[in-house]
């Protein structure tokens, strides 16, 4: 592992390699946790990132490795309004990529639903926030990240004491979300996503990024200096979070300048 402004570095061959690996290195440190405590508070994301990464873990579950029944889900962002049931809501994704073939509690599931009242928001932000302090805080946050540098739904502009609520997302993040929507007159333009104060809380974070299309913005955030225009170089100011990326996302700060 190569270190860069306090960020460990994992460099796999691509993405299938990383994320098998990165699952085995997720497992371990649930069950490490799980050792010290009697249950393990996470945050996972969605998006094309994690997709084999839910698969690998998915396998490691089937071969014994993992049990999630003292493992606590939140998710990380959604879109608003949404139905849960819509395809292209990340609850659903969530549901069917990942907690249906798992021994997961639905109790255990704790996911920001986008079709919320919007006159009910910001209590339910604010208990969202709540029921992972009561819980202890988050053992582990796992991430993606936007080329535009966004975590979360948390776009440039982004404060570093912001935490779980309603944002606009931006213009450029909506010309990339839109090629999954096949209605593209109801895409949503805003979001619900934990804040970075809460994401900066997590004992560890993780942030999985694979391609030539990630390379720009993984080396701005890792040698770039700290500002909100890009949120993701608030990561540097944590100081237990490793960057699993393969190859081509690495393809920017392998080369010295
Ligand atoms: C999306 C989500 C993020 C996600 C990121 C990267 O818009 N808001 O939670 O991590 O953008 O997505 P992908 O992994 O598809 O590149």
């Amino acid at each position: 592992m190569i270190k860069e402004n306090n960020i460990g570095i994992r460099i796999y061959e691509n993405n299938l390699e990383g994320s098998q690996k990165f699952a085995q290195i997720f497992v371990d440190n649930i069950n490490l946790v799980l050792k010290k405590k009697k249950k393990c508070v996470i945050s996972i994301p969605t998006g094309n990132s994690p997709i084999n990464f839910y698969q690998s873990l998915i396998n490691l579950y089937k071969e014994k490795k993992i049990s999630f029944k003292n493992v606590i889900f939140f998710n990380l962002d959604e879109f608003f309004p949404i139905s849960k049931h819509h395809r292209e809501s990340y609850y659903y994704y969530l549901q069917t990529k990942l907690f249906n073939h798992i021994d997961l509690p639905r109790n255990n599931i704790n996911l920001l639903e986008g079709d919320i009242k919007e006159k009910s928001l910001k209590k339910y932000c604010e208990s969202f926030e709540k029921n992972i302090k009561k819980l202890g805080g988050l053992d582990i946050q796992i991430l993606g990240i936007g080329r535009n540098g966004h975590i979360g739904f948390n776009e440039p502009g982004s404060n570093i004491n912001s935490i779980t609520r309603k944002v606009r997302i931006s213009n450029d993040s909506l010309n990339i979300i839109s090629k999954d929507f096949s209605n593209k007159t109801r895409i949503p333009k805003e979001a619900l996503t934990l804040g970075i104060n809460t994401i900066l809380s997590a004992k560890k974070i993780y942030l999985l990024a694979w391609g030539l299309e990630k390379a720009s913005i993984i080396k701005n955030t890792l040698k770039g200096k700290v500002n909100s225009d890009i949120p993701s170089t608030y990561l540097q100011n944590h100081n237990n979070v490793s960057f699993i990326l393969d190859k081509d996302a690495a393809s920017k700060i392998l080369i010295s300048d």
